[in-house]
């Protein structure tokens, strides 16, 4: 059985007054035992978000991909887990458009959190053009070959299906879509991984919010929500944690 993971993403929001919402998303946390909760902040807030101990995991949205060295502005896997990390998102698709982040960059971030012992939440998703010409799911799949890390297991990697065209843009695909996209993940990770593939959970995300959670977290295959927009306040981001408790 896969434990659903309701994983928030700050993004470049948040100050250390905003830490005070992780009190209140921990307690929703305690409410629902049977869900894993977890906070992605800005590097600057890991440490401090950590030192509240809330029971929140605290993670960060991205790692360097090698181990340290002459990396002017980057934060190596390591660092984010001495700051009281215990998991990283990689390949966030606005690192990839932003950052110009290809596949193999992003494998390599992912076994570098690996290698500091922190899991990693890898993030694959199509852009609008893709899906309208019929081959989001032969863009996400192969965005999973590429970017799928050595020793690929639940033990410590998640996946996260976002479309592009569904972050922050309050449209959400269909269950039906959201479904069948899981389902053609799932199929790509027992080809490349083989059993292992069942322990991996996937995670659905882009626009998820209170209103639509329970919906989207019942589609096929979905084991829980990467949230951003509705991650930033307790009041937002409760109830997403509720659904995925069936409270
Ligand atoms: P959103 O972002 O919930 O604000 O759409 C999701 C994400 O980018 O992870």
């Amino acid at each position: 059985m896969r434990r659903k993971l309701i994983a928030g993403n700050w993004k470049m929001n948040g100050s250390r007054a905003a830490l005070a919402e992780l009190d209140g998303i921990a307690a929703a946390a305690t409410r629902a035992p049977e869900v894993d909760v977890a906070i992605a902040v800005p590097f600057t807030l890991i440490a401090p978000a950590a030192e509240r101990e809330t029971g929140v995991s605290i993670g960060s949205q991205d790692v360097h991909g090698a181990a340290k060295g002459a990396h002017t502005g980057c934060v190596s896997a390591a660092m984010a887990a001495e700051a009281g990390a215990r998991f990283s998102i990689v390949g966030h698709s606005e690192r990839r458009a932003d950052q110009g982040e290809t596949d193999a960059d992003v494998r390599a971030k992912a076994e570098a959190a690996r290698a500091a012992g922190l899991s990693a939440i890898l993030c694959v998703g199509e852009v609008l053009a893709d899906r309208d010409a019929g081959r989001a799911e032969a863009v996400v799949t192969a965005q999973l070959a590429g970017s799928l890390p050595e020793g690929a297991s639940g033990e410590w990697l998640s996946i996260a299906y976002e479309p592009v065209w569904a972050i922050g843009t309050g449209r959400t695909p269909t269950v039906e879509e959201v479904g069948a996209m899981h389902r053609a993940i799932r199929a790509e990770l027992r080809r490349l991984v083989g059993e292992a593939a069942d322990s991996v959970r996937l995670l659905y995300g882009g626009s998820v919010t209170g209103d639509n959670a329970a919906e989207l977290l019942a589609a096929d295959d979905v084991d829980g929500a990467l949230v951003g927009g509705a991650s930033l306040t307790a009041a937002k981001f409760v109830p997403i944690v509720e659904a995925a408790a069936g409270l």
